[in-house]
């Protein structure tokens, strides 16, 4: 069980970044929850979308003549296999899509002088620790899926040694919709239902994917490089925490009841992270989570309600 502990608050004025326009930016994955926040920010006349068809296969000398043609000077890396418990089973799909495409794209970005943005995720700390991950701890993962992106963070860096990877951690937002939106599905659940079950052991970062693309672009804007934990700031919270939240910010009266899932995946029962590179640059913007759900939530539509189920 982790104490929930307080982590620093957002340090200093937020400098929302202006959009990169001079550069010309290379998007892949842009049909993910984080893939379509980026796609959103940056100007279409600078970015373009490599096509799916060149990343179905992983076709390194392919991706890498793409990638020549395209002569981008950012690349940024939004595509993941993000089945956690289908690579228990099978992990052939996931390392291909999370350590062999990445190192792919990221040899393209280098023979250009690209920069190259990827991102992993605070999971891959594992489990040996009860209080929230720095970037200097030791990563252990505890499921293929993280195997896999730990496996990806080293090609990368191996293949661009001034790539820019940044661990992320519960993500959150994306349209009403989306198949990865964690909120609104919760709230599509709570329809009708008199109860909702979650998870009050495992502890996470519960993170805003609009402030982690508006930190990611402060720290392309600052020349940096390098591994950095990015996730939004306040308390850890559970599972449990998270869903009571959106609940409540939703203005939902349903009891959350605690429930500890059996998984196929041994998912880390902390995956909470503190900023603190981004801190020791003076660079952590990202907000308290709290205020960015609530705020999210705000904003989206109302979710028209059922009776429960007699
Ligand atoms: N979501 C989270 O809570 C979370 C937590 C920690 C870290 N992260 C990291 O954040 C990043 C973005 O995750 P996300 O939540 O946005 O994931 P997501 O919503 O599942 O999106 C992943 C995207 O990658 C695409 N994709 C898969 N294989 C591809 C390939 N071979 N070529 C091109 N595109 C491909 C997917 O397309 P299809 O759907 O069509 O296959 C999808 O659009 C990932 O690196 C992930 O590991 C996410």
């Amino acid at each position: 069980m982790i104490p929930p502990k307080q982590r620093h608050a957002s340090s200093g004025p937020f400098r929302s970044p202006s959009p990169i326009k001079d550069e010309r930016i290379l998007l892949v994955g842009a049909s993910g929850l984080l893939g379509e926040a980026v796609a959103g920010k940056i100007p279409p006349t600078s970015s373009t979308i490599l096509p799916r068809e060149l990343t179905k296969r992983i076709d390194e000398a392919a991706i890498i003549e793409a990638v020549g043609a395209l002569r981008p000077d950012i690349l940024i890396n939004c595509a993941a296999d993000t089945d956690v418990e289908g690579a228990e089973a099978d992990d052939v799909r996931a390392r291909a899509v999370n350590a062999l495409l990445p190192e792919a794209l990221a040899r393209g970005a280098r023979a250009v002088g690209a920069q190259f943005v990827h991102f992993s995720s605070t999971g891959c700390y594992g489990d040996w620790k009860s209080g929230p991950y720095v970037e200097t701890d030791a990563v252990r993962p505890t499921t293929a899926h993280h195997r896999s992106k730990v496996e990806g963070e080293e090609r990368v860096f191996a293949a661009h040694p001034n790539a820019l990877i940044l661990r992320l951690g519960w993500l959150f937002g994306g349209r009403p919709g989306l198949k990865k939106n964690f909120i609104w599905n919760r709230l599509l659940e709570a329809r009708g239902a008199r109860e909702i079950k979650s998870n009050p052991a495992q502890f996470g970062c519960p993170s805003y994917v609009e402030d982690v693309v508006e930190q990611t672009f402060s720290v392309i804007e600052n020349g940096r490089a390098g591994l950095f934990n990015c996730v939004n700031n306040g308390d850890a919270a559970s599972r449990l925490d998270y869903v009571v939240e959106i609940f409540t910010a939703a203005g939902l009266n349903i009891p959350v009841v605690p429930v500890e899932f059996q998984r196929k995946a041994r998912v880390s029962p902390n995956e909470t992270a503190a900023n603190a590179r981004l801190a020791e640059l003076g660079l952590d913007h990202m907000p308290d989570w709290r205020a960015s759900l609530r705020a999210y939530v705000a904003s989206l539509p109302l979710v028209p309600p059922l009776e429960p189920e007699a």
